[in-house]
């Protein structure tokens, strides 16, 4: 495998307060970078202190976006042991979307190592408390200068590391959500259902506009204002009378790692639930007729998000009384019982960390 060297910081910083983390805004003293060039293959890989990188202002990503991410988290539970939640989810997307957008995935055990090595660099960084994590934000970006439009022949891989609480200002509470009817965030073809830092820039306007309206985020909808695709940045879930529903992979949507341990534990519990299709126009009529239970999404940064108000042509539909329900509610209790090691890791969701 690559080396990987070691440089620490010589001067590490206060950890933030742990009750106001929220996402996403602490950076800490460490990061990992390795580079790729074609005929060369990885080198340079090195845990350093966290701080800018440089790189030609002709890099690919700068102009044509070649950008990829994954959002993953590292517990410290009770007893003191620290765990990442299911890492080779993770690596097999971020290989899935490397090869749609054209940048060189590193080999797992680089991944690994990589992950590994800062983390131990970094441990003093993984909080504690409840609902709070070290998030992990590994990144492909293509780094070679030139401006003929092609696949860049150098891929720069960072890992860096953020201690985080709630996703969202409201918590665990039900969030009010726009039906987007305008911009869409991917399309049959595109890059919807890879983690492409484009699919992010194309969600930005419709996210802001919906803010200004008063609501926390967008119900994504496909190209015909029909089929639903996401919620924000999640998958989405909705509960019907008589089954539980998400949508299906369909080339468009990401597929989702809470998304699949919630189907996991849902298919445990010999519950109802269905990957299929799901209009709009039916979400509105089993609400109409009070057969819709709960919505919720999931995603890494936030687990579970209850939906509590879903705004469609109009009219602000009210879920569940704008209450965080009985299965969002246990959805959330047991994926975090068991990060935290509070429940029994009977899926195998858990790898510890070696320490290095
Ligand atoms: C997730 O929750 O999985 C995300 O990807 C959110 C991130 C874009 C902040």
């Amino acid at each position: 495998m690559t080396k990987i060297t070691k440089t620490l910081s010589t001067s590490p910083k206060p950890l933030p307060p742990s009750d106001q983390l929220g996402f996403g805004q602490h950076f800490s003293d460490h990061m990992f970078v390795a580079t790729y060039r074609e005929g060369q293959g990885w080198h340079q890989a090195s845990v350093v202190p966290y701080g800018p990188i440089s790189m030609d202002p002709g890099a690919s990503v700068l102009h044509y976006g070649q950008a990829l991410f994954e959002g993953m988290k590292v517990f410290r539970q009770a007893d003191g042991k620290i765990v990442f939640f299911r890492p080779e989810f993770n690596y097999h997307r971020l290989c899935e979307g490397a090869a749609r957008i054209c940048l060189e995935a590193p080999p797992m055990d680089l991944f690994m190592e990589g992950l590994h090595q800062v983390i131990s660099a970094d441990e003093r960084w993984i909080p504690s408390e409840p609902n709070t994590a070290l998030y992990i934000r590994p990144t492909l970006i293509g780094t070679e200068p030139f401006l003929g439009v092609r696949p860049s022949r150098e891929t720069m891989f960072l890992i860096l590391l953020s201690p985080v609480g709630s996703y969202y200002s409201e918590g665990t509470k039900p969030i009010k959500i726009w039906t987007e009817e305008t911009y869409l965030r991917a399309a049959p073809g595109g890059l919807g259902a890879v983690k492409a830092g484009a699919n992010y820039a194309a969600s930005l306007k419709a996210a802001l506009e919906a803010k200004k309206r008063g609501y926390a985020q967008v119900l994504w909808l496909d190209v015909e204002h029909k089929g639903i695709e996401e919620v924000g940045t999640m998958n989405v879930f909705f509960v019907f009378d008589n089954e539980i529903v998400t949508p299906a992979l369909n080339g468009s949507i990401l597929s989702g790692g809470t998304r699949d341990a919630v189907i996991q534990l849902l298919k445990s519990k010999n519950l109802p639930i269905k990957e299929r299709k799901i209009t709009i126009e039916e979400v509105i009529e089993k609400m109409s007729k009070g057969q819709l239970k709960e919505a919720f999404g999931t995603g890494t940064a936030a687990v579970i998000s209850p939906i509590g108000v879903l705004a469609y042509k109009g009219k602000d539909w009210v879920i569940n009384n704008n209450e965080n329900g009985p299965l969002s509610t246990q959805l959330f209790t047991e994926i975090t019982s068991i990060q935290r090691g509070t429940q029994k890791d009977t899926l195998n969701w858990l790898t510890p960390l070696k320490r290095s």
